[in-house]
């Protein structure tokens, strides 16, 4: 049984007063649900302050990026180590990382390697464009980014893969459940092909793209989906704390 995760990816938005804000007002009744890892990933200066407020609670840390190289004139970059202690998780090759900062599948396969040397959990998030879905090209797109990203690493239990088509993202338009759970099939396959199917079976694929409390049920209905990364519902307390709840009652039943 792979347990539900749900991680709210709030890229750069809320300064710190905001993030506060909004973390009090969630922790409690996110604390409450069962049967689903929650995890945060607000911006890098929240971290440490978010740390603190939701500490003794269920709810888990991820950042939105970081550099591979552990230390060294980077100016601006995080490294792993800076992480450690701080949060659990690390979103990898967002497909906004991708577009507007130039991330390449080789950046994104140094990344997921130097996070699982920190001992960093991997969020990596793969997704084809809107012309490489319309040419129907995502089974090769998909499975092509998979592979560059886990080239070289050995077995990841610690992995967590989220799909989400760069069209579905901050879009309104979210795949349909049924698209989602095949395109997370093949990436299951793919992983499969890596590291044999025990592996694939025990490896926790998300979707994300435009996921709402509206749109999750149908998600969480499907048999390969074990959560979402959220993005803009992320930052409304209530809508967050629904889509986490709707997963606990959904993922309990089935
Ligand atoms: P969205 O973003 O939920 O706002 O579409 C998802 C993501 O980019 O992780």
């Amino acid at each position: 049984m792979r347990l539900p995760i749900i991680a709210g990816n709030w890229k750069m938005n809320a300064t710190l007063k905001e993030a506060i804000d909004l973390v009090r007002e969630m922790t409690e009744r996110l604390d409450r649900i069962k049967g689903v890892e929650k995890v945060l990933c607000p911006p890098f200066i929240s971290l440490a302050t978010i740390k603190e407020l939701i500490t003794g609670s269920s709810i888990k840390l991820g950042a939105q990026n970081m550099h591979f190289e552990e230390r060294g004139a980077y100016t601006g970059e995080i490294s792993p180590s800076m992480l450690i202690g701080l949060c659990d998780f690390v979103i990898l090759g967002h497909s906004e990382r991708r577009h507007y900062f130039g991330e390449s599948d080789e950046v994104v396969n140094k990344k997921v390697k130097a996070a699982l040397r920190a001992g960093l959990k991997p969020i990596l998030c793969v997704g084809e464009r809107l012309e490489e879905n319309e040419m129907g090209r995502t089974r090769e797109v998909v499975t092509t980014q998979v592979k560059l990203a886990l080239s070289g690493v050995s077995p990841p239990e610690e992995l967590v893969i989220a799909y989400e088509p760069v069209w579905a993202i901050g879009t309104g338009r979210p795949s349909t459940p049924e698209q989602a759970n095949d395109t997370i099939g093949i990436i299951r396959s793919a992983i499969a092909e890596l590291y044999g199917e025990a592996i694939a079976s025990e490896i926790r694929i998300q979707y994300g793209g435009s996921v709402t409390s509206g749109n999750i049920g149908g998600f969480m209905q499907q048999p390969e989906i074990d959560g979402a990364l959220v993005g803009g519902a992320s930052l409304k307390a209530e809508e967050f704390l629904s889509i986490v709840e709707q997963t606990a009652a959904i993922k309990k039943v089935r």
